[in-house]
């Protein structure tokens, strides 16, 4: 029996910004951030559009009334999570209207996570072929106004089906994980921005594409040319280039051609969303499928996931028979289309003016650029957090 992605989505805020501006700003050659980082615009998320918003704005695009019937498990990826007990995906959950006999859970480990919800995914559905499990992905990649990461921000999320007898892209059974214990990126509970070593991340990433694809290829027997291309985890676009060129050496010239132009559609939509941490490689894999030109049905893409702190993991999917039904190019590209830039001064504002709690637990949030069908966090009401759809909303 095949398993894998039955319908796939994204969403990024309406806001954004734009890093000739950015770079502009902080005294720095433009040229670094569109080149030296491979990054044009950055998608910044203001209180309105938390994780859990974000989540739910993707999944809605794809889920139909008989999907919400038989679904029976949500896993919501996330490192930026907005509560420390209650998972995001029982909010999730009851905005998207999933029949109540569903397990509902959140799952961190960094922008491992996301890989974590599907590999679980495969398991549940191989021993229930009956069930879809939704697996959203979402996070605010916030390292602070000027520091080292600003330029690697972003905001955005990744909805999946997985079911038995996928439209979209089988996943095969075997792959290779890997875990170390470091510390190259992490944020303590105490704090609201992530700390990170950053060249030691970028190492650490490539040594664990290293690893896992060594063990793949060993247990596997494979070449990489058995694949029609790789897809990374991609937390700035310069990064896939960098985990393209370490693995250089295997590559014979046509296979190298094959990557390199494939990785041109792949990082489309990561170029101007910026890193979303968890959903990072899905939204790489949605930009692929829908901005590359003749990738054909039975093509094996080779996927590189990676969590700081780390744990990394290396899978194949096969894409599916007319898998191209099953995309969402029009609505992602509108979405793009239609976001406004912020000045560098409302950005640092939405950046250093976290949502305010008073002494009774409340709190209202503004809610503006938004579209009337999407969701929003509308506020803390002693302490519990609300949701609403923007069309309820008073503006
Ligand atoms: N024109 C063209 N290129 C230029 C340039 C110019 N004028 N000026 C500089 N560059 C190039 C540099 O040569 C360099 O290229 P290489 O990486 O190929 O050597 C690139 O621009 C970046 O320059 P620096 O190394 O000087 O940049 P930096 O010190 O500002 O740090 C960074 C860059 C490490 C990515 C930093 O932004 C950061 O810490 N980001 C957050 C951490 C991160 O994203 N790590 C990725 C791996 S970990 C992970 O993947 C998990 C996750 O999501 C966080």
């Amino acid at each position: 029996m095949k398993i894998g992605i039955d319908k796939a989505s994204f969403f990024t805020p309406p806001t954004y910004v734009d890093m000739v501006e950015l770079a502009e700003a902080r005294d720095v050659d433009p040229n670094k951030y569109l080149i030296g980082i491979g990054q044009e615009k950055m998608g910044i998320a203001d209180k309105a559009y938390d994780v859990v918003a974000m989540a739910a704005n993707a999944a809605q695009q794809i889920l139909s009334d008989e999907d919400k019937e038989e679904i029976d498990m949500v896993l919501f990826a996330t490192e930026t999570g907005v509560d420390f007990s209650k998972a995001g995906a029982t909010w999730l959950h009851d905005l998207l209207g999933i029949q109540p006999y569903a397990r509902s859970i959140e799952l961190k480990q960094a922008c491992y996570s996301a890989t974590a919800g599907i590999q679980l995914a495969m398991g549940h559905i191989a021993l229930h072929p009956e069930s879809k499990v939704l697996v959203l992905a979402s996070d605010i990649a916030k390292y602070g106004v000027n520091t080292g990461g600003e330029p690697t921000q972003g905001a955005g999320a990744v909805a999946m089906l997985l079911s038995a007898n996928p439209n979209i892209l089988a996943l095969e059974t075997e792959s290779a994980s890997y875990t170390a214990d470091i510390d190259d990126f992490w944020r303590p509970t105490y704090s609201d921005y992530a700390y990170v070593d950053g060249k030691y991340s970028n190492e650490a990433y490539l040594n664990t594409l290293m690893a896992t694809w060594n063990h793949y290829k060993e247990k596997q027997k494979a070449e990489l040319s058995d694949f029609e291309t790789l897809l990374f985890h991609v937390p700035y676009t310069k990064m896939g280039r960098k985990a393209l060129q370490a693995l250089e050496d295997e590559l014979d010239e046509e296979t190298s051609a094959r990557f390199n132009e494939y990785y041109e559609a792949a990082i489309v939509y990561n170029n101007i969303v910026g890193n979303i941490y968890t959903g990072s490689l899905y939204l790489s894999l949605i930009s692929l499928l829908e901005q590359a030109e003749n990738l054909k049905a039975g093509a094996r893409i080779g996927m590189f996931s990676y969590g700081s702190g780390a744990v990394g993991e290396f899978f194949v999917g096969e894409l599916q028979e007319d898998y191209q039904d099953y995309l969402m190019r029009e609505t992602h590209e509108e979405l793009l289309d239609h976001r406004t830039k912020l000045s560098i001064s409302e950005y640092e504002e939405i950046l250093s003016n976290p949502v305010e709690i008073d002494e009774e637990g409340n709190a209202t949030i503004d809610v503006q650029e938004v579209s009337p069908q999407n969701f929003v966090f509308v506020g803390v009401d002693q302490h519990r957090r609300q949701y609403d759809k923007a069309s309820n909303v008073k503006q």
